[in-house]
């Protein structure tokens, strides 16, 4: 068999997207962790923002001056830049041997031939229909206890700054059984716990003979399989979290307690020209609700500073909706123009750099705050974590996550990865709850 070493930039849908790949290749090639020794390299990539493409490029020199000691390695370039750039990619970069956009993969077999013999390899085709539907992807980047499942592709909501519409195309979902299939092997081979993955997973919708399944239906069929599963997803949009769905996580234990819920910026005025379709007092309507039906749900947030004519004021609102919703964590951006989004083509780039700089880090430093005030919150009270590993810090402590998607560490015992356990928090940094086991505490 050939090697092949596969390595992933971006999103979670990305890590998905390359176990479908790793699975459509599986007759010829198998994984390696040692990109010196492999046939062939690809590179699943993003181009949500410049500095994620501007380091693939930096990290295709390098490999091209691996290959140069390796005549016969192919490197491929996958993904959202590979959609973005197109054939531009295969001129430019003299390391590429092919190219494969996001709805692309079944073809790779055929690509990787042609490349081989030496012929012109790429393909970006989107499609409205592709969903890999039928592949069981190859878990070969999963930690044997979190799995990921990405249940629909695509997105539909073109919100004024954001490439995704572009590099991946229409909104389509999956047919549930293909999605149910998948969280049952999951289970099978040992795993607690299955992340559901879209870029907007509450306008998941599939027509079948019986009805339509909503993403409501299809968390509530995901959460029956077994009460020891644990279920999460990611990510949803604010103008279609229903309470149908607060109310399906209310009445199962085993739905992570958690939501990714973007905000991006918190003045009315912004939101609009961000095209997000809701304002300020519709998303803290939602927070309310979410609040009300789940009140020991985390909540966490995307935050764009520096957006096209973002005044003083408008930056100000942002850090206020932080404080009102008291976010759990955020993933904060500085703005990044990317071409053709309708940004780029209608509002100028007129925040200057060093403003975006600093206020970005006025952002960062209220959601450290905010970070740790959250976690105080948790100190003193006793809680479910799933093992995922031996903390990177000391082989004697362990680490996992709450239902709340907080990282927990605390002494060994005798535990191990993939088991459920009780632990007293009993102090806190803003990134980490550290506990002790409780008592009686293991459940089955
Ligand atoms: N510039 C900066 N951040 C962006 N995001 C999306 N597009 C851009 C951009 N052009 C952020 C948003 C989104 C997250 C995945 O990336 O916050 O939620
Ligand atoms: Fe990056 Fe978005 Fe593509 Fe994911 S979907 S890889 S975040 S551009």
């Amino acid at each position: 068999m050939k090697k092949l070493f596969i390595e992933t930039y971006g999103c979670q849908m990305n890590v998905a997207d390359s176990e479908v790949v790793a699975s459509i290749l599986s007759d010829e090639y198998e994984m390696t962790e040692e990109e010196r020794t492999a046939d062939l390299i690809l590179i699943n990539t993003c181009s949500v923002r410049d500095n994620a493409e501007q380091r693939i490029h930096r990290r295709l020199r390098e490999l091209g001056a691996i290959k140069r000691g390796r005549p016969g390695m192919l490197i491929g370039l996958l993904g959202c830049m590979a959609e973005r750039l197109k054939d531009k990619l295969l001129q430019e970069e003299p390391a590429l041997d092919l190219i494969a956009g996001p709805d692309a993969y079944r073809t790779l077999p055929e690509l990787i031939h042609r490349a081989a013999e030496g012929e012109e390899a790429y393909n970006v085709t989107l499609s409205r229909e592709e969903t890999y539907d039928d592949i069981m992807p190859t878990r070969y980047a999963a930690n044997g206890v979190s799995g990921f499942i990405s249940i629909m592709r695509g997105c539909d909501n073109f919100c004024s700054y954001c490439v995704v519409p572009f590099t991946r195309g229409r909104e389509r979902s999956r047919n549930p059984q293909t999605i149910l299939s998948e969280a049952k092997q999951l289970l099978a081979d040992g795993y607690k716990e299955v992340t559901l993955l879209g870029q907007n997973v509450n306008s998941y919708r599939y027509e079948t003979a019986d009805g339509t399944v909503t993403f409501a239906d299809l968390m509530e069929l995901v959460a029956q399989l077994s009460p020891t599963l644990r279920v999460r997803f990611a990510t949803s949009h604010p103008k279609d979290i229903s309470d149908e769905l607060l109310h399906v996580m209310a009445r199962y234990p085993n739905i992570c307690k958690y939501i990714h819920l973007p905000v991006q910026a918190g003045s009315t005025s912004m939101l609009q020209r961000m095209h997000r379709v809701y304002s300020r007092e519709q998303y803290l309507e939602r927070i309310a609700a979410i609040r009300r039906i789940l009140p020991d749900c985390a909540i966490a947030t995307d935050i764009i500073a520096g957006f096209c004519g973002e005044t003083e004021e408008e930056h100000q609102a942002t850090l206020s909706i932080m404080k009102e919703v008291g976010y759990s964590a955020a993933y904060m951006f500085k703005y990044s123009v990317r071409d053709n989004t309708y940004a780029a083509t209608h509002y100028p780039d007129d925040v200057p750099d060093e403003l975006k700089t600093k206020r970005l880090e006025e952002i960062i430093e209220l959601q450290q705050s905010l970070s740790l005030a959250s976690n105080e919150q948790d100190v003193g009270k006793t809680v479910e974590v799933l093992v995922e590993g031996t903390s990177k810090r000391s082989e004697e402590q362990l680490f996992g996550r709450t239902s709340q998607n907080k990282v927990v560490i605390f002494p060994r015992g005798n535990h191990q990865k993939g088991d459920y356990v009780m632990v007293t928090i009993q102090s806190c940094t803003a990134a980490t709850l550290i506990g002790t086991e409780a008592s009686s505490s293991t459940k089955p």
